[in-house]
């Protein structure tokens, strides 16, 4: 009967969110309305027969007309109409000069496309589909637009050669996202290094184009494929309007935010036309990766609480039905940190009893148990298991896990081999590289071609077989070098004797539509197994990885200090649910050494882990690890899948907060979905002049529901027991943090409205 309700009420709420979607056609003026949340997208046929942007904002009413499209005139002959209007999908042709999201080249030497509207259909309540054709040859696009219902639009575009020759593509865009016309924009962006990823940065947006890109043949460190856009003058963390966007692509990516000289504001993303090229046969199409994007007025927090929403309830993978969560992360011990390559059966077993002491709930074996991988220097690619450290296998090691309670995962790094190995000495042609030139290794690895079908399957079978053979339930997928030399000679149409470039350059795109298609197999032929997507910390997190993998490792840097700038970036675009969060030992890469408490509550802030070497810890690190972990696990629905407020930010880009406020504090603060729950974490990262701890507003609250406040640390809290929302929003509560590295939490229940 129970099951029977709930299935009731999320169909009810399923209804109420569709409701939230609508895809409306105005066939008189040739327009289309695009609801999704609070926002509408709107794009029409001009005079021309140009597909245009019309509106992208608030929600507008569900009658609601906005002018017929039109054509803007010729504004002097260096200015042709193709660069003064908004168009939804340029090519380059009719002198366009800024960024197109189309350039082919014809087999009769046409290198230009001028695409008018062919046709359009709405397949349903939040899908539309628009077709354009070139005016004189045989190529189509076919535009997509996805409302979903939390408030973010996907697109994306097919281009398919309806003719009886050969095309061939050099540059393609998922979509491209017009803003309304002006100045005073400021956009918002994120970059990154090994130990120093999600950096985020606020700028004005000056005329010309801001480029961030990825050439090196995954999402990257270097920058994610996010965009926020606000206005300068009413933009804030707490209001105002932000225009965002991310592309859900793990190959090299391009983006582009450009403010033309006539101030239009557009956002162009999708595969990276650096060395780019597809082939068009005749009848086959070319699509492109999704391009979600949307708009709040609530400010830059707002714009994160529905991009992780979305996340959660629409991209991560199983769910166990749409527009639900999946359920939240298992807290890990992973024993990279601890004993790196250097252990046996043994030692991990004790470990998993120690682990088990503090409440993990999975054990996980990193690098090092296959083949003769005892330093980084070998054994990658040799992927059966290594005698010496497992000479009865790993069942008993399974076994042990499994009877403290714990599942149990392992690491794996399957697009990688090291020349010292016996797959490199038997299949050195399954290296990528060009004829001639000496492969670059890093970290004395060399990347697979994955492009190629054999070394596909080959991938595909010993992971299968891994699973397969040994209770596994989850997988941490590395991925710790960059391309150097993708060239490709085994490709359709290309040879050692008689090479073909433009046919080898597919491998930018196949490589991954691979990486995606042996994820799509794996998880299809094991439901229950969980994947983590881990490249040398967080090089590989996008939207395509993360509608395959319900987790990511955002950096190998785990300095208190540091993660909380890094998760404070993470978050400005992907959700706490899939942040990988471990306390590890100090002094860390920082060489700062940090107290154990609040190293753990910046763990909890996202997915808890663990990496410490527990057989260094002291009876009350055990302690206080199992308080806080079991306080964790009261708070993780709320902290993996409730509203996040970033109530005062670390501060980034190498700045501390101690720069930003006085005494360098900062609060990060979770509300539960349904209300019932908040959950705050407070630090004093450096306390300068003896000031006390600034007065911390709560938001997202009740106003008229009181909260009973359970804090961490009794001495820390000062206040009432009980308060009504309304005060901990405007009065806020009163901390007494004191100290370098100081923190506490409180949870806060709702006890009534
Ligand atoms: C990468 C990962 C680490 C660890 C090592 C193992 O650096 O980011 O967490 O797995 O590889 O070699």
């Amino acid at each position: 009967m129970r099951n029977c309700c709930a299935v009731l009420l999320s169909l009810a709420l399923s209804s109420v969110l569709l409701a939230q979607t609508a895809v409306r056609e105005d066939s008189a003026r040739r327009q289309w309305y695009i609801d999704a949340g609070k926002q509408t997208y709107a794009i029409g046929v001009n005079d021309q027969e140009m597909l245009q942007s019309l509106y992208w904002g608030p929600k507008l009413a569900a009658d609601a007309k906005l002018p017929t499209a039109k054509m803007h005139p010729e504004r002097a002959s260096i200015d042709p109409p193709v660069g003064t209007t908004p168009l939804e999908y340029p090519a380059w042709g009719a002198g366009l000069y800024t960024e197109a999201a189309l350039k082919a080249n014809s087999p009769n030497g046409d290198r230009t496309l001028v695409l008018v509207y062919d046709s359009a259909k709405v397949s349903s309540s939040d899908e539309l589909e628009v077709v354009l054709k070139d005016k004189t040859e045989p190529i189509r696009v076919h535009l997509y637009y996805h409302a979903y219902p939390e408030g973010v639009i996907s697109r994306w575009s097919r281009i398919e050669n309806t003719g009886k020759q050969t095309f061939g593509i050099e540059q393609a865009a998922s979509a491209v996202w017009n803003l309304p016309q002006g100045t005073g924009y400021q956009h918002s962006w994120l970059t990154g290094m090994w130990g120093g990823e999600w950096q985020l940065h606020t700028e004005p947006l000056l005329t010309g184009a801001a480029v961030i890109e990825s050439r090196k043949g995954s999402t990257s460190h270097q920058a994610n494929p996010w965009f926020a856009i606000g206005k300068t003058a009413e933009t804030t963390e707490e209001s105002g309007p932000v225009w965002f966007g991310q592309l859900g692509w793990s190959g090299s990516w391009r983006m582009s935010v450009e403010d033309t000289s006539l101030h239009l504001v557009r956002v162009t993303a999708g595969y990276n036309p650096f060395d780019f090229y597809w082939t068009l046969k005749p009848g086959e199409s070319l699509e492109t990766p999704k391009f979600y994007a949307g708009y709040t007025d609530g400010g830059n927090g707002e714009a994160s609480r529905i991009e992780h929403r979305f996340q959660t309830d629409e991209i991560l993978p199983r769910r166990p039905a749409a527009m639900t969560p999946p359920p939240p992360r298992p807290i890990i011990f992973n024993s990279w940190e601890a004993t790196e390559m250097t252990f046996t059966d043994q030692t991990q077993m004790a470990l998993a009893e120690k682990a088990a002491k503090i409440g993990v709930e999975r054990f996980v074996i990193d690098d090092g148990w296959f083949g003769q991988r005892n330093d980084d220097h070998r054994g990658l690619g040799d992927w059966y298991l290594n005698k010496q450290k497992f000479p009865n296998g790993l069942k008993p090691v399974i076994d042990k896990v499994h009877s403290l309670g714990m599942s149990f995962g392992i690491w794996v790094e399957p697009e990688m081999v090291n020349p010292d190995s016996d797959l490199f000495r038997q299949h050195p042609d399954w290296a990528m590289q060009f004829p001639n030139r000496q492969r670059s290794e890093m970290r004395q690895q060399l990347m697979l071609n994955l492009a190629r079908p054999d070394v596909k399957e080959w991938m595909f079978n010993w992971l299968d077989k891994l699973v397969s053979e040994n209770d596994i339930a989850f997988l941490k997928w590395d991925y710790n070098r960059n391309w150097s030399e993708p060239g490709w000679n085994t490709a359709p149409g290309t040879s050692a004797e008689h090479p073909n470039i433009d046919a080898e350059k597919e491998i930018w795109i196949r490589f991954v539509q691979n990486y995606y298609d042996v994820i799509d197999r794996l998880r299809k032929k094991h439901p229950q197994l969980e994947i983590e997507s881990c490249s040398a910390g967080g090089g590989r997190v996008d939207l395509g990885v993360l509608s395959r993998t319900d987790e990511v490792w955002p950096s190998d840097n785990t300095d208190a200090l540091d993660r909380l700038s890094i998760q404070d970036g993470y978050t400005h675009t992907y959700t706490p649910q899939t942040m990988a969060a471990w306390v590890t030992d100090v002094p860390h890469m920082e060489r700062r050494s940090t107290p154990l408490q609040v190293r753990l509550l910046v763990a909890m802030q996202g997915a808890l882990g663990s990496g410490n070497n527990l057989n260094k810890w002291s009876d009350e690190d055990f302690a206080l690890g199992a308080k806080l972990t079991a306080l964790y696990k009261t708070v993780r629905t709320t902290v993996q899948q409730g509203s996040l407020y970033r109530l005062t930010s670390p501060g980034t880009e190498g700045q501390h907060a101690s720069l930003n406020n006085e005494v360098g504090a900062s609060q990060v603060e979770y509300v539960a979905r349904d209300g019932s729950q908040a959950v705050l974490f407070a630090y004093l990262h450096s306390m300068r002049y003896a000031v006390g701890y600034p007065t911390v507003r709560l938001r997202g609250l009740d106003p008229n529901a009181t909260y009973r406040i359970k804090a961490l640390d009794a001495d820390k809290y000062k206040g009432d027991d009980t308060v009504s929302g309304s005060v901990l929003m405007g009065a806020g509560v009163q901390l007494r943090l004191a100290g370098d590295y100081d923190s506490t939490a409180l949870v806060l229940e709702r006890v009534s409205r």
